[in-house]
């Protein structure tokens, strides 16, 4: 019997049921995709994307890596955002950071853990980007959750400046950016309240939401 039966019976039972409650949602589905939405998220197994917004098989799209990084230079995330935007045109996309983020605490910590540390090495840049906002932080609880939120900042201002957003906005094309930190604790959402629909807007936004994170912190 392989290893993994378990799952496998686990995935017919799945099957069974949508097809139950649905009996054309499987055939529908193999006729095209059309989410509106592009969740760049955190790889962490507590950070399940379709589930934590309540939504079905081909409404999302999704690209998950640790630390939920936007790296300009990234080949894999920007062929999913480029699709996403150019071909599936998605009509917002999230990034998604969570509290407790082991890749954040990780690079706050500095302990070697091997090749992983050149991929953290980008939310050390942010710590760096605002280290004295950090610095006065009371415990290291609070630099790790406010590190958490301002990784997520950084990160859109990332995707802001792809060629892939920056060109979407110059013709036209409805696209807004968010930046949304999960809590592990409560499985909520916060809004870092982000909601750019243009250069301009974002500049403004990207602002805003940093001195919300200091006031707040
Ligand atoms: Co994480």
């Amino acid at each position: 019997m392989p290893s993994l039966a378990h799952l496998l019976e686990r995935n017919r039972r799945w099957s069974r049921g949508i097809h139950a409650a649905k009996p054309d949602f499987f055939s529908r589905l193999t006729q095209q995709q059309t989410p509106k939405y592009l969740w760049i998220g955190c790889s962490d197994s507590r950070v399940p994307a379709n589930e934590i917004v309540d939504l079905l098989p081909g409404e999302l799209f999704v690209h998950r890596n640790v630390a939920n990084i936007v790296v300009h230079t990234d080949l894999n995330c920007l062929s999913v955002l480029q699709y996403a935007v150019d071909v599936l045109r998605v009509e917002h996309v999230i990034v998604v950071g969570h509290y407790g983020c082991g890749g954040v605490r990780a690079a706050r910590q500095g302990k070697p853990l091997g090749l992983i540390d050149n991929w953290l090495r980008h939310v050390q840049d942010v710590a760096d980007r605002h280290a004295s906002f950090l610095r006065s932080l009371p415990d290291e609880e609070a630099v790790v959750d406010r590190l958490c939120e301002l990784n997520v900042i950084e990160q859109v201002q990332h995707v802001a400046r792809t060629t892939i957003v920056q060109d979407a906005w110059r013709r036209g094309q409805k696209l807004a950016l968010h930046a949304w930190v999960y809590g592990l604790s409560d499985g909520l959402v916060k809004d870092l309240r982000i909601e750019s629909d243009s250069p301009a807007k974002f500049e403004a936004d990207y602002v805003a939401a940093v001195a919300d994170v200091a006031r707040e912190g």
